[in-house]
């Protein structure tokens, strides 16, 4: 059974949608460890799902956070970093030390749509104000940039005239919900590249 650590920021619904596949039978991951930047309800998923769970709090350890983190990790065997909405950036030095084994999930059609303020509803509003026709979410690897990194996978949905950011936020959210568990169990079976 592999295992993963996922890394959070906020309502934790992805971490959900990684905790239902678990429960699953023929699921070949278990969640090792979640970490949050900040206080959360992903954390409260966490802990109702009795899964050990951390908040390094990013106004504390501001530039040590990765450090902190690298030190919670390091002896756990973890075979995969998930970053389900988190918001903090990792440094290069605990980037390296997991090369290829982090993976982020981002709601945009990756490369649109990404990099250094693109998060949260502002991505959405940014595929509107474009007048896009689809937009989606992106499953990548991590490395030193932002939201750039290998694409693994992505799924597509359409953009109507008639669509608040809201709206497509909510039909990218329940694809996310597919993608992001159906990637890890991907990469786990291939073995983490
Ligand atoms: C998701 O849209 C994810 O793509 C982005 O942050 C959001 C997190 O939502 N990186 P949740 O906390 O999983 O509900």
């Amino acid at each position: 059974m592999s295992k993963i650590a996922v890394f959070i920021s906020g309502g934790g619904s992805n971490l959900q949608s990684i905790i239902d596949k678990t429960k699953m039978e023929n699921s070949s991951y278990q969640i090792d460890i979640v970490l949050a930047d900040r206080e959360c309800f992903g954390i409260e998923r966490a802990k109702l799902n009795g899964i050990e769970n951390k908040v390094i709090d990013r106004k504390i350890y501001r530039e040590n956070l990765s450090k902190e983190i690298f030190k919670i990790l390091r002896n756990r065997d973890i075979d995969l970093i998930v970053l389900a909405g988190f918001l903090s950036i990792l440094d290069e030095d605990f980037i390296n030390s997991w090369r290829n084994k982090i993976i982020n999930i981002h709601p945009s059609l990756l490369p649109k749509f990404g990099g250094a303020g693109m998060y949260g509803i502002k991505v959405h509003e940014a595929v509107i104000n474009a007048k896009e026709k689809e937009s989606g979410c992106t499953v990548h690897y991590v490395e030193a940039g932002i939201d750039t990194g290998n694409i693994i996978e992505q799924i597509r949905v359409p953009v109507y005239e008639k669509d608040t950011p809201e709206i497509l936020q909510k039909r990218v959210l329940e694809k996310e919900h597919l993608l992001l568990p159906k990637t890890i169990e991907k990469i786990l079976k291939k073995g983490v590249k």
